[in-house]
């Protein structure tokens, strides 16, 4: 039965209007807003090879309290083309080219290491197996740079990883790395980011219910453009917390650096949860374009506090000045 009651995230079905209407032109606002100067990321070195992503756990089971029927999904193919991979190009169109050629994604070993009583190194069809397989979410995302989408994510619950490592009580934080693989990735040879890309989450944000690793996009095993074959998944936050192409999780006492934080501290924040009240020092984040919403430049709509999901998160800042810990 999927006859719910709609969570107040819902997103009204006019939000989001057919794929025809959309406009595919690369943009360079994202770089070219960051004062980075970088043409031609991804080179065409890169040489033609089939790919496989993780497939453990399809078909996916519909989690029915993560499907509100209000909130009407991005098309697949704007998910999978209009995409941030900085390893693979700083255009939004160049990371489904240039992941998919010379860059294998299966197999894939992610280690699960630091301060827990578990730790392995497991082959990630081997871990989405250990954990139950795959259910599918709909949830908003939300980038920094002021585009949002509604995406059905399929993989697992983060908190099952967690529980499965079992953290010790000093672990308070939780670190996401992600792929170098420069040799076959022309990117990463170049000083772009701070290599490899790498993320964090304080560990009762990473075990909260919403927190999710996907290994699937629409019932598919994830593309590479999209960070095949794990990655982080969580929605309250602005997307450049969504490490991709996950393959170490790190379990540590102290609050780590995240990439962009990295590498523009005033601009990028470690928490970097979704308000409209927060601007980027150079852009306003109270309203946001919808990707797909028609349109060259896609409808606006406002942005909500939390991405929509303050009721469940906002408990994990209470007393927290969200201006200072952006
Ligand atoms: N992960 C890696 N490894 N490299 C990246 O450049 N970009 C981040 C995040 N994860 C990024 C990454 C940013 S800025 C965003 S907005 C999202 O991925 C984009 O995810 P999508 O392409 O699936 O929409």
């Amino acid at each position: 039965m999927l006859i719910r009651t709609p969570k107040d995230w819902a997103l009204p079905e006019s939000a989001v209007t057919p794929e025809r209407d959309y406009d595919l032109r690369p943009r360079r606002d994202f770089l070219k807003t960051l004062g980075y100067g970088v043409a031609g990321l991804a080179g065409s070195a890169l040489t033609s090879h089939s790919l496989l992503a993780t497939t453990a756990g399809f078909p996916t089971r519909v989690n029915p309290d993560f499907r509100d029927p209000a909130l009407k999904p991005t098309s697949y193919e704007l998910i999978t083309s209009y995409n941030n991979f900085y390893e693979f190009g700083t255009d939004k169109s160049e990371p489904k080219p240039n992941a998919n050629k010379g860059w294998t994604t299966e197999p894939w070993t992610v280690e699960i290491s630091g301060l827990i009583n578990n730790p392995m190194k497991i082959d990630a069809n081997d871990l989405v197996s250990k954990l139950g397989g795959a259910e599918q979410r709909v949830y908003r995302f939300r980038c920094v740079e002021a585009w949002s989408m509604v995406i059905p994510w399929d993989g697992f619950p983060l908190s099952k990883l967690i529980a499965l490592a079992d953290p010790k009580s000093e672990a308070k934080f939780v670190t996401f790395t992600t792929f170098n693989d420069p040799k076959n990735v022309p990117g990463q040879r170049r000083p772009v980011l701070d290599w490899p890309y790498f993320e964090g989450l304080r560990l009762d944000e990473a075990n909260h219910d919403l927190s999710f690793i996907a290994t699937g996009i629409y019932g598919k095993p994830i593309p590479n453009q999209n960070g095949a074959p794990l990655r982080l998944v969580v929605p309250w936050k602005y997307g450049f917390k969504y490490g991709k192409s996950i393959v170490k999780i790190d379990f540590v006492a102290k609050q780590p650096r995240n990439t962009w934080q990295a590498m523009a501290a005033q601009e990028y924040g470690f928490y970097a949860n979704v308000n409209p009240t927060v601007d980027h020092p150079r852009w306003s984040q109270a309203s946001e374009r919808v990707i797909g919403g028609g349109g060259v430049l896609g409808s606006r709509q406002k942005t909500l506090m939390f991405n929509g999901y303050e009721n469940q998160v906002a408990g994990l800042y209470t007393g927290m000045n969200l201006a200072k810990f952006y």
